[in-house]
């Protein structure tokens, strides 16, 4: 199976999370590597089984939260109806945060099969229970 982690990062976070996921899909035996929103990787999104997209949630911490670079994230290449998963990094709450990436990862034809919110400050554990997740999900839902 082989996986593309694309990640919209504002001060690292969440491009650490996604450095953890592909690290952990790789010991779990897939393919995988990561790329910046701004510059999808094209190739390998074309040869990904399964899409993995995260971001960090901007809002006023405890209301108006919303996908961090949604301008960004509404412009990746369309997903193809792959099998996605949507992560966000946040501080305190990330209220609806994964409603509205959901939202956003559907509009570029990704088959949204979860999302999952990482506490900044839980990143490590976050991650690692994210790629088991896809992996124990996805052979599954793709036979
Ligand atoms: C402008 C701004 C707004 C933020 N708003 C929220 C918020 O509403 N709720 C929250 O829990 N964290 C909020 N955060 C914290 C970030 O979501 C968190 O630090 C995240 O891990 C940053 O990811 P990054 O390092 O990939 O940019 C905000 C951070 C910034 C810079």
């Amino acid at each position: 199976m082989r996986a593309l982690v694309i990640h919209e990062s504002l001060t690292g976070n969440t491009r650490r999370a996604a450095g953890i996921v592909v690290e952990e899909l790789i010991a779990r035996g897939w393919e995988a590597s990561e790329c910046s929103s701004r510059t999808v990787d094209l190739a390998a999104l074309q040869q990904a089984d399964v899409v993995v997209v995260g971001t960090w949630v901007d809002g006023l911490i405890l209301f108006g939260q919303r996908p961090g670079g949604s301008g960004k994230l509404s412009k990746i290449p369309l997903l193809a109806g792959k099998p996605t998963y949507g992560f966000v990094t946040y501080a305190v709450d990330a209220g609806k945060t994964l409603d509205k990436l959901t939202a956003v990862l559907e509009d570029r034809d990704g088959d949204v099969r979860g999302a999952m919110a990482i506490r900044r400050d839980q990143l490590e554990v976050g991650a690692v229970s994210l790629a088991a997740g896809i992996v124990e999900a996805v052979p599954a839902a793709l036979a």
